[in-house]
């Protein structure tokens, strides 16, 4: 960045390193933040950026480095102090009390009392409301925090650091629970925000949206600064490859598909939730050989319920699944799987690790059996399993390197669907169902799940992606099925077609 006088500075941190025991999360790190920006802070998962804003907030102590606010040199030991200087946080993880309203929640600590110390209920209310005008966070301050969606939970931290007189905000991952609409909502809320002449620091490693809302970057990898950039003269390939640390490709390369032979036929499926709604309604579709076909469809339309009956985990009322020639609707998870079908599933944590289990037992969950597993007598031989689960960690790039024996929870996102495709791959599925497969990804990870699919299918691999991102359904698909309302309402190709009119179809309108 540019000279700027101090004064112009809302943080200036400098020399900050951090670490956890020998492990050295943050190395020398400098972060200045000028007055009325919004300056975002950009890294893979495990980066240090939750940490180097962590010590901002007097969470974390730092091992050395100093730190000013304003101009002015401060130790930060607890959030108290750090809000004591105008310091607010939103976590990535929110911190509130469910049965109570969002006014108490908003206010707790730091309550206005009137007369004989009883709340000023008026007051409060009057304020959140008036916060929420000025700042486009309206809530209703009446409502129960257990009743309200993650948005408006969101909102709600944002209005108590307001509340406590935050001018420097800071927001962990703020969209990764968000919805599209409900992330343009927050760009503009963050801009409203250094228009009062506040200053806002955006944690994110999503690339798009630091275009669309910062004013700066700071680009950090595996704990070092690699550069603070103005927004404005870089592109978003120039993000990536500075996060990543190497030429990252925002599409994925792959060769005209070559299809073949029929591997999974669905006629006529209907499948009911769990309160009796049918959320699959008369559903047919084809899978072949050798292709990927994206269903394209909003969050809702019968996804989730389809995979479910498709994997054995969901009876159907109606229809036929035949893969392979093979009926398995209303048939176990071992009939699914011994159809051929492998899956990564939507909920990578409670479907697709146990992560309590080492990463060397999740990769071999599914194949445990093999004879290449077992020593003397046919018991599981961990030399075995964990020279195998070394070699995967290995290819698959899965990190920390030599993981093999680390718990699965231990890891971040993108190493644990690392894991997933590892294993999954691995047994050389005839169809593979990839749900949701990049969600909460960072681009290193998403380019590396994307050419794992592509490379299943040139091996000849049919593959049924299921996503919720228009841009991951152009990048991928040889073929899109619409979904909406639990019916494949268009069969198109991706040349024939555009995202206009793929969203159109999406919201149930006709192309
Ligand atoms: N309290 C902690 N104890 C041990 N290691 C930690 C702790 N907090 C973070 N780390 C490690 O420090 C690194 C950076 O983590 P974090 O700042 O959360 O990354 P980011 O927010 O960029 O995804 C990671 O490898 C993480 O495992
Ligand atoms: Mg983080």
């Amino acid at each position: 960045m540019e000279q700027v006088n101090n004064s112009a500075l809302a943080v200036e941190m400098s020399g900050i390193s951090k670490s956890f025991g020998s492990f050295k999360a943050l190395d020398n790190v400098d972060f200045s933040v000028r007055k009325g920006t919004i300056h975002a802070l950009l890294g893979e998962n495990g980066a240090g950026k939750s940490t180097l804003m962590k010590i901002l907030y007097g969470l974390y102590t730092k091992d050395s480095g100093e730190i000013r606010i304003k101009g002015e040199p401060c130790e930060i030991k607890n959030p108290k102090q750090a809000i004591g200087q105008g310091i607010g946080m939103v976590h990535q993880h929110f911190m509130l009390v469910e049965n109570m309203t969002i006014a108490e929640n908003i206010v707790l600590g730091n309550e206005v009392t009137k007369s004989f110390d009883r709340l000023d209920q008026e007051l409060m209310n009057r304020t959140i409301l008036e916060f929420g005008e000025q700042y486009g966070l309206e809530v209703d301050p009446e409502a129960l925090i257990m009743d309200v969606s993650v948005a408006t939970q969101q909102r709600v931290e944002i209005l108590k650091a307001l509340y406590r007189d935050a001018d420097i905000l800071i927001l962990d991952e703020p969209t990764a629970v968000l919805t599209p609409q409900e992330i343009d909502s927050l760009i503009l809320t963050m801009r409203r925000l250094v228009e009062a002449g506040k200053t806002v620091i955006i944690i994110t490693h999503k690339l798009k949206e630091i275009m669309a809302s910062s004013d700066y970057c700071t680009i950090i990898r595996r704990g070092r600064v690699i550069d603070t950039v103005k927004v404005q003269d870089v592109t978003e390939k120039d993000l990536a490859n500075m996060m990543v640390g190497r030429e990252v490709m925002l599409t994925t390369d792959k060769e005209e598909a070559k299809p073949g032979e029929v591997i999974m036929e669905i006629r006529n499926l209907t499948v009911k939730d769990n309160r009796g709604l049918e959320k699959v309604r008369d559903l047919s579709l084809t899978v072949r050989k050798g292709e990927i076909l994206a269903i394209a469809g909003v969050d809702g339309n019968g996804q989730t319920e389809l995979i479910e009956a498709l994997t054995g985990l969901r009876k159907t009322e109606n229809g036929e699944i035949l893969v392979n020639g093979r009926h398995i609707e209303n048939g176990l998870p071992l009939d699914a799987h011994r159809a051929g079908i492998r899956t990564i599933h939507e909920d990578r944590h409670k479907r697709g690790l146990v992560l309590d289990f080492q990463v060397g037992e999740n990769l071999i969950l599914e194949s445990y059996k093999r004879s290449r597993f077992s020593g003397l007598f046919r018991f599981l031989s961990w030399r075995k399993i964990n020279d195998y689960s070394n070699n995967q960690i290995d290819r698959f790039d899965i990190r920390p390197a030599g993981c093999a024996m680390q718990k699965a929870k231990e890891l971040s996102g993108g190493n644990q669907q690392k894991v997933i495709i590892a294993r999954t791959v691995e047994q050389e599925p005839d169809l593979l169902l990839a749900c949701q497969p990049t969600r909460g990804l960072d681009v290193g990870a998403i380019e590396f799940v994307r050419n794992a699919l592509v490379e299943q299918r040139d091996q000849g691999r049919a593959v049924l992606l299921i996503s919720y991102e228009l841009d991951e359904v152009f990048d991928l698909a040889d073929r899109i099925n619409v979904i909406y309302n639990g019916q494949i309402v268009a069969d198109l190709l991706p040349q024939e077609t555009d995202e206009q009119a793929i969203g159109l179809l999406m919201a149930g309108g006709t192309a």
